[in-house]
């Protein structure tokens, strides 16, 4: 896949829309999170229900195709961000993105206790199994990130070559450290078996350009860009983050 800069727009449940995402110059959008099944939206339901900002289709395939379809025309980079309970969830996706030319994003990283429950999100990573079966199978349908999330107390390396073996194209790190601030060194390791987007506190291009010297191939944001809306204008004015790159 050919990137035209190394910036990321990370998922954002109930805020990346297309509406909101096409108004960024990222060399690569993530739309949703999106739950993908039944029990997935009746989870989002919940957690709207206590606050939470998230997207709510009465129909949850439905609702993904409908912002793949506005999407279809801009030729950039996208990704659908998905929990599902589900493996038919997941595979619904892919399919859906390899239709409308995006990639799907296993999210193994949402800690909501809604989504847990259901054994989506964060719990993926401490069923690895399960995580493998799935990348397993999506990846026959189309392109598979997997965004997993540091700072647990898990074997990365371990977890990591299994994603990758299973046939993942790209690992999605949100290096949070339990307190603040990004783990490059979690970004360092990923980054020696495979193809790796780095995460957290990116806030501006010095943040981003250590991911990139630790070995991430992109950077992703996601509240700076709530922050300042002119955030990847600015990063781009930097020539290692606005080089492109073939990512294989
Ligand atoms: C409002 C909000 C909603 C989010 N929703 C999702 C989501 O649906 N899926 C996901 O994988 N990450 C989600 N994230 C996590 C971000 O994509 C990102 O990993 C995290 O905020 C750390 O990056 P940052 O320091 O650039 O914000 C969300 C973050 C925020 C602030």
């Amino acid at each position: 896949m050919r990137f035209p800069n190394r910036l990321v727009l990370s998922a954002m449940a109930g805020i990346n829309d297309w509406e909101f995402a096409r108004n960024f110059q990222a060399g690569f959008l993530i739309l949703g999170g999106f739950n993908a099944d039944r029990k997935a939206m009746e989870a989002g339901i919940r957690a709207l229900k206590r606050g939470r900002k998230e997207f709510i289709f009465e129909d949850p395939i439905s609702g993904i195709e409908d912002q793949l379809k506005k999407a279809v025309e801009d030729g950039r980079n996208k990704g659908i961000n998905i929990r599902s309970s589900s493996l038919k969830g997941y595979v619904d996706s892919a399919r859906l993105a390899s239709e409308y030319g995006a990639v799907v994003e296993i999210n193994a990283h949402c800690r909501q206790p809604e989504f847990l429950e259901i054994g989506c999100g964060q719990s993926l990573m401490f069923n690895p199994d399960r995580l493998v079966r799935i990348v397993d199978t999506v990846s026959k349908y189309s392109e598979v990130i997997v965004k997993i999330r540091g700072g647990l107390e898990l074997d990365y390396t371990s977890i990591s070559e299994r994603i990758f073996e299973a046939g993942a194209f790209m690992i999605h790190i949100d290096a949070m450290v339990p307190g603040g601030g990004a783990d490059y060194e979690i970004v360092r390791e990923i980054s020696r078996m495979g193809n790796v987007i780095g995460n957290n506190s990116i806030r501006d291009a010095e943040s981003a350009k250590r991911m990139i010297d630790s070995g991430a191939k992109l950077v992703s944001l996601a509240r700076m860009v709530l922050r300042d809306k002119d955030i990847f204008k600015k990063l781009l004015r930097d020539d290692v983050l606005a080089s492109s790159i073939e990512v294989i």
